[in-house]
């Protein structure tokens, strides 16, 4: 069966990276792979061209795709777009209708990049660690919250966190199965000393580990994680957690390579449908100067391949045409070095592209 995939490109460098990821689709596709793709709007090229940020005729492809390749959305443009209305909502819209509950992060750095980390070389180099936020529940969407009075009077702000056993289950098994496709270690974070909700994840996290003996599961508090993620990340494989302690974690684990534009990322549902996307945002100050590096979103495709498609060779493939351009010494701004030839976003996708003719 040909896989669907409805193409986002967004905003400002959305449709500049997005443009060389196609060039990679187009490859693969010569190659035997069946695969088909569209394009839609999401974002501020949707309210341009529907009036909206995620339009009916974007809602009616996402749900028949397999799988979405998004670029990114939002920039100064659409400043004074009425709030419901804004490029962000789209970003949200779209996670909500399809129910993209686990959200993937892989944090890797690239040996030929190490010295663009603010950590030691020797801590980071060829660190390959993928966290897994839970993005529907939590705290950020638990009721009731808002504004009220304590007993003594005083006004107060407050929000609930909870945690369901189907949330919880769910995301466990996301995160077991993807630890078996690496190295079956997986690490919960929760703060279960403190937070009933923490007790409860932990103990659901533990019964759903019965089904995946395979898989070494550990636990660690989130202020533990955070420390350890700086002093000896690759200590970690796969780590799960829940929505506001991945927020954190996964921004802080992203910059451990110190170079945004390298990195990908997945949203799933419980079919492993899956919205893929570079974690960078619009970049604005770079747009339409051929200088954004387009290897983040090439590697969403690589995870695209992994965990839609099944098909963990292509991904391979994608992910080693990768690092041969970087150890032939090609380098966009945001990750060259004193000295190192500079290319534009354009011959960084020829670049790939090469590779994988070759
Ligand atoms: P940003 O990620 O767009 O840019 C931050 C810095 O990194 C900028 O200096 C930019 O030039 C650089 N950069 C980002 N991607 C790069 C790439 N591929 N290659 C080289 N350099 C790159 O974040 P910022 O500036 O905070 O936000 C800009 C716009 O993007 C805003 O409208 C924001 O709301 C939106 N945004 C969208 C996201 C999404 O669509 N998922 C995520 C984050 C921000
Ligand atoms: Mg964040």
């Amino acid at each position: 069966m040909t896989k669907k995939i409805l193409i986002l490109p967004g905003d400002y460098i959305g449709t500049e990276v997005l443009a060389e990821a196609v060039k990679v689709l187009e490859v693969l596709k010569a190659g035997g792979e069946k695969i088909a793709w569209t394009f839609g709007h999401l974002g501020g090229a949707a309210y341009d061209a529907e009036g909206h940020p995620y339009p009916p005729s974007t809602q009616k492809a996402a749900r028949e795709a397999d799988a979405i390749l998004l670029g990114a959305v939002g920039g100064p443009k659409y400043d004074e777009v009425p709030r419901e209305l804004r490029p962000e909502r789209g970003l949200l819209a779209i996670r909500k209708d399809l129910g993209l509950f686990a959200n993937l992060r892989p944090a890797r750095v690239f040996e030929e990049l190490a010295d663009a980390s603010p950590l030691k070389k020797e801590l980071i180099s060829n660190l390959d660690i993928l966290i897994l936020r839970e993005l529907t529940g939590d705290i950020y969407f638990g009721q009731p919250r808002g504004r009220r009075k304590t007993a003594e009077g005083h006004d107060e702000g407050f929000d609930t966190m909870h945690y369901s056993r189907p949330e919880v289950e769910r995301i466990a098994r996301v995160a077991f199965e993807a630890a078996r496709k690496r190295s079956r270690k997986l690490c919960s974070v929760d703060k279960e000393n403190v937070l009933d909700t923490s007790r409860f994840w932990r103990e659901v996290v533990i019964e759903v580990s019965k089904d995946y003996p395979d898989v070494e599961l550990s636990h660690m508090y989130v202020d533990n994680a955070a420390m350890q993620l700086v002093r000896r990340p690759k200590q970690f494989d796969v780590i799960v957690t829940g929505n506001i302690f991945g927020d954190i974690l996964s921004d802080e684990a992203s910059m451990l390579g110190g170079s945004i534009g390298m990195l990908p990322s997945a949203s799933l549902d419980v079919n492993n449908k899956g919205m893929y996307e570079p974690i960078h945002g619009s970049a604005p100050d770079i747009a339409g100067q051929n200088k954004a590096n387009p290897l983040a979103t090439i590697l969403s495709v690589a995870m695209m391949f992994k965990y839609s498609f099944d098909n963990a060779a292509v991904s391979d493939r994608i992910e080693a045409a990768v690092k041969k351009v970087l150890q032939q010494g090609h380098r966009t701004g945001d990750i060259a070095s004193s000295g190192d030839k500079v290319i534009g976003t354009r011959e960084m996708g020829d670049a790939v592209v090469a590779v994988l003719r070759a």
